[in-house]
Formats: structure tokens, sequence, C-alpha cells
């Protein structure tokens, strides 16, 4: 039997951060997971949990205290540069253009400006933000500026994708449209996408797969793969299945999370 390799592995990261009282707190307990090929597989868990920790150390922005990343089967360490990200802030140069923003990237790689325009040009037309390249950040709206932030992300082609709530702080219509172009832009590109977002609606509308998340340390509680043909209808009884099941399984963590608060002795500073 021949064995199917993964784009992204993710086996058994644990990391803790200081307290800031010589102590530490652990995020992330032996997090396990892969990603196959084209997939998009949606994280989401409460706030606060270690999701934007987990994107950091799996983008080699961040080292694990243990643990390992594999990407198309190898290991990979802290600075490699396979992974684009698409930050949870808005993380757009205001003193470059749409252009000069998503050209960045090239400008790094040290392609030369004819083969560079070429593929800024095509990704500009992927994404559908033709006749806005020589705004600034200042002269776009929030949903280009997020469509800006994948451009800028995807002209590399990065093995793997990783969205950190990127269409968060968007009015429900945009958030809904951006969604929708999301899709249309990895089917396009057929991309590997690891997509955080705080909302379950979103999460079942976009994702082939879900993990939920555990309160700290975050250990994968649940999974689940959303078997309904996209693009999908967000009301249809299906999705709003899915959305129900999640969603309960995250008031049972956040039950726990508060009986656990309430437990805590009350000390008077
Ligand atoms: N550099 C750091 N030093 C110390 N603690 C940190 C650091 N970065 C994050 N933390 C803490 O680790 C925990 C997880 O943070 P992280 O940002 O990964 O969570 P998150 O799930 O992305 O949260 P949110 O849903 O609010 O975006 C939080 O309690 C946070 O305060
Ligand atoms: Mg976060």
């Amino acid at each position: 039997m021949v064995a199917i390799m993964s784009k992204l592995s993710v086996r058994n990261l644990s990391k803790s951060y200081p307290n800031g009282n010589s102590d530490v707190v652990k995020v992330l307990n032996d997090i396990s997971f892969d990603v196959h090929e084209g997939e998009l597989l949606g994280i989401v868990g409460p706030s606060g949990c270690g999701k934007t920790t987990l994107l950091k150390i799996i983008a080699g922005l961040l080292e694990p205290d243990e643990g390992q990343v594999f990407i198309d089967g190898s290991e990979v360490h802290p600075g490699h540069n396979l992974v684009g990200y698409i930050f949870q802030q808005e993380s757009l140069f205001p003193w470059r253009s749409v252009r000069q923003n998503i050209q960045f990237g090239l400008e790094i790689a040290g392609l030369d400006s004819s083969k560079m325009n070429e593929r800024v040009n095509e990704i500009i037309e992927i994404v559908g933000m033709e006749g806005l390249e020589d705004n600034y950040p200042h002269e776009i709206s929030g949903g280009q500026a997020r469509k800006t932030e994948m451009a800028r992300s995807l002209v590399v082609s990065p093995s793997i994708l990783v969205a950190d709530e990127a269409l968060s702080n968007l009015d429900a219509q945009t958030r809904n449209y951006l969604q929708e172009e999301f899709l249309r832009i990895q089917k396009r590109t057929g991309s590997t996408i690891v997509f955080v977002s705080h909302n379950v609606d979103e999460a079942v509308f976009m994702s082939d797969r879900i993990l939920v998340l555990s309160n700290i340390p975050a250990t994968i509680i649940a999974e689940y793969k959303v078997d309904v043909p996209k693009p999908r209808i967000r009301t249809s009884q299906e999705c709003l299945a899915y959305r129900s099941k999640i969603l309960d399984v995250l008031r049972v963590e956040q039950e726990k999370a508060m009986s656990r608060s309430r437990q805590r002795p009350f000390v008077a500073t």
C-alpha cells in the first residue's frame, strides 16, 4: 500500500510562555494533526487558547518547546519561508501602494522587474483588485485590504497559507462576500490553507475539515469532516447541524473555564 504524504504534518507540539512571575503558562499541549494538499482546514477554539501561537509555529515564526512540523514530508525549522501568513491584525505597509505591497515578497526574493510585474499582474487579476493597484491602504476598503494581504501572501506561491482571523473586523455582508472570494481564489490557486476563525458559521461554510481546540493548555477536543459539497448554503440543514455540534462542544469548554474561575480563591491585592 502507498502512503499518501500530507502537505503539512504537525506532531506533538507543545508551547509555554513566561507569565511574568518567573513561572510559565502552558498554551499548547501535544497538538498533532495533518493537512492534505489542497485542503482547507478550519481551526476554532476559545479566545486566548493558542490559535495564533499554533499558526506562528507552523509558519516558522516561533519555536515550539516540543514537537515538530513537517511540510511535504520534510521537517521544517523556525525561519523557513514555506508558509504564507495572513495576520490577525491588518498588516499592509501604509507607505506602499497595493501593487508595492503585493510585490514585497518578490522583491525580497530578488526577482527581476519584468517577471515581478508579470506575476503581480496575474495575482491582482486572481484576487480581483484590478484598477486599485496604485491606491494606498488608506484609499481602499477593509475588504479590499484583506484581499491585498491575501495576494501579498499568495504571490510567492507558498506551499501553505495560514490565515489568522483573516475576515474578522468586517461587516457581515463583506465578510460573507469575502468568504466566497477566499474559496474562489483557493479553487483557482489550489492552495492548502489553515484557517483560524472565531466564527463557527464561517468555519462550517468554508472548511473541508474543522478542528476544535480546548481552553489552555489547548488540545484538540473534536474534529469534523464537513461532508457538504461546495458551494454550501449557509442556512442548509447540514451546515446548521455542524454548527450546532461545534457550538455545543465550545459551550462545554466555556462552562469548564467559568467553573475553574469560580473555584479560584479570591486574593485581595
Ligand atoms: N509572547 C507572549 N508572551 C507571553 N504570553 C503570550 C505571548 N503570546 C501569547 N501569549 C498568551 O498565550 C495565550 C494564547 O495566545 P494566542 O494569541 O495564541 O491565542 P489565540 O487563541 O490566538 O487568541 P485570540 O482568539 O484572542 O486571537 C494567551 O493567554 C496569551 O496571552
Ligand atoms: Mg489569535
